[in-house]
């Protein structure tokens, strides 16, 4: 029997690598014949794993994390027929049946028939159906033919590794934000929040033709990120208020459209820049993004936050100022990116070296071991995408 190793939840401020089972083609008593195991080649940490880490859901103890996958497909199910072994696939993120009415509309993110609890399914994540996680050596995807994305060519992808594996999540994710935000050619565009998403879908803005990416963050590091491909910064912990901040760049104090890339875990500006204040992306989005604009909203909002700052945001309770969107007839789009709609198109701008998106998010590998110092190094702010190699398989 092959062993299998996979990093666990333990309690709030503490990840372990344990060893595990070795997949079935089964969720419990669920059979998933059209499901295959995948040897895993990359599996990125995310800023998603980081609030459950951080003792900010009910995720229970043991938890196998990781919903970033990229691997070799080892054994195909009986159900299988188009994916084969030996593919080297892009796993999205989202689990999705492919046969329910979201997932037929292309809403692969909210699809009704792989979590009991709630529409939407993703693998190693509290309330997302008990998928097990892929920040481990072997993982099993389910309903594989709809799910996974092929690489043409797995020689040219070895070399592009670094790049594609983004795909699964973050790439498509930072994409989504600024499509949903009306990001197009000449765009002014507001990315709070400089963590890989925020990077990502500052380098999706470029892509789609923004004309000046703004992004904000209180991390200086991941600042200079932004800054070493082309966009202007915002350091929040100055005390100039948002839209003064935008008017020195662009002269005027709003932008066409903005995307939270931050979350329910954000903090506020100046002298409040250490202090949490979940509502203050959502709320500061609305006040610089111009009447008619639109906003994107990848960041996580939760329904339950038990370290959440007062009693209202426990139940997920913000306290936004709605009418003023309102006022100004924006347009918000919430909720998980659906991966499956954009990889495509995303992997090919990247074999075709249209963006350089492992640079502009700083992907960094690492071994499965080392994972544990990863998550310790990306809670502390690191300018940094860590990408676990649990077999030892990307070239330098
Ligand atoms: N919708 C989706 O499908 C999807 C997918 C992946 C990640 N996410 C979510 O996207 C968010 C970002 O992910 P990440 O990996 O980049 O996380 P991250 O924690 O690394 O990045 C968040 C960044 O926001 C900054 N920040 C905090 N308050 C801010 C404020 N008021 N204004 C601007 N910046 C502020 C932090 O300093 C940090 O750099 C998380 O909430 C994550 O759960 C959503
Ligand atoms: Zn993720
Ligand atoms: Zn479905």
């Amino acid at each position: 029997m092959c062993k299998n190793h996979g990093v666990a939840y333990v309690k709030p401020g503490k990840v372990e690598v344990r060893e595990i089972d070795y997949p079935k083609l089964a969720l419990g008593d669920r059979q998933c014949h059209h499901g295959v195991i995948i040897k895993i080649v990359s599996t990125n940490i995310c800023g998603s794993d980081q609030h459950m880490v951080r003792g900010r859901t009910t995720a229970p103890e043991g938890l196998i994390l990781g919903h970033e996958i990229t691997g070799v497909v080892i054994e195909a199910g009986r159900d299988v027929e188009f994916i084969k072994e030996g593919d080297l696939v892009s796993v999205p993120f989202n689990i999705a049946c492919g046969r329910c009415r979201n997932c037929k509309e292309g809403k692969t993110g909210i699809c009704l028939n792989v979590n009991p609890a709630r529409p939407g399914a993703a693998y190693g994540y509290v309330d997302m159906g008990g998928w097990v996680g892929g920040q481990a050596e072997y993982v099993m995807v389910p309903y594989a033919d709809f799910n996974l994305l092929k690489f043409p060519d797995p020689d040219q992808a070895m070399e592009k590794i670094k790049d594609l594996t983004l795909l699964s999540d973050i790439f498509p994710t930072g994409y989504h934000g600024a499509v949903t935000a009306g990001v197009g050619p000449g765009a002014i565009v507001y990315v709070a929040g400089a963590g890989p998403v925020g990077l990502a879908c500052a380098a999706s803005c470029h892509l789609l033709g923004a004309a000046v990416v703004i992004v904000g963050d209180m991390i200086p590091e991941r600042l200079e990120q932004a800054r070493s491909f082309g966009c202007e910064t915002i350091d929040l912990r100055n005390d100039t208020p948002l839209p003064d901040a935008i008017a020195e760049i662009v002269g005027v104090p709003e932008v066409d459209c903005a995307v939270d890339c931050v979350g329910f875990e954000a903090r506020g500006h100046g002298a409040n820049a250490d202090k949490e204040m979940p509502a203050t992306v959502l709320n500061s989005v609305m006040d610089v993004t111009r009447a008619g604009g639109g906003i994107g909203i990848p960041g996580l909002y939760v329904t339950g936050d038990p370290g959440a700052v007062d009693e209202a945001a426990k139940k997920g309770s913000l306290s936004i100022r709605l009418g003023l969107g309102w006022a100004k007839s924006h347009s918000f789009h919430t909720g998980q990116c659906p991966v499956m709609k954009y990889h495509r198109q995303l992997m090919n701008a990247i074999l075709y070296d249209k963006v350089q998106i492992a640079k502009a998010v700083n992907v960094q590998i690492i071994s499965l071991q080392d994972s544990v110092q990863g998550y310790k190094d990306f809670d502390g702010g690191a300018a940094k995408k860590f990408v676990i190699d649990p077999h030892g398989m990307i070239p330098n």
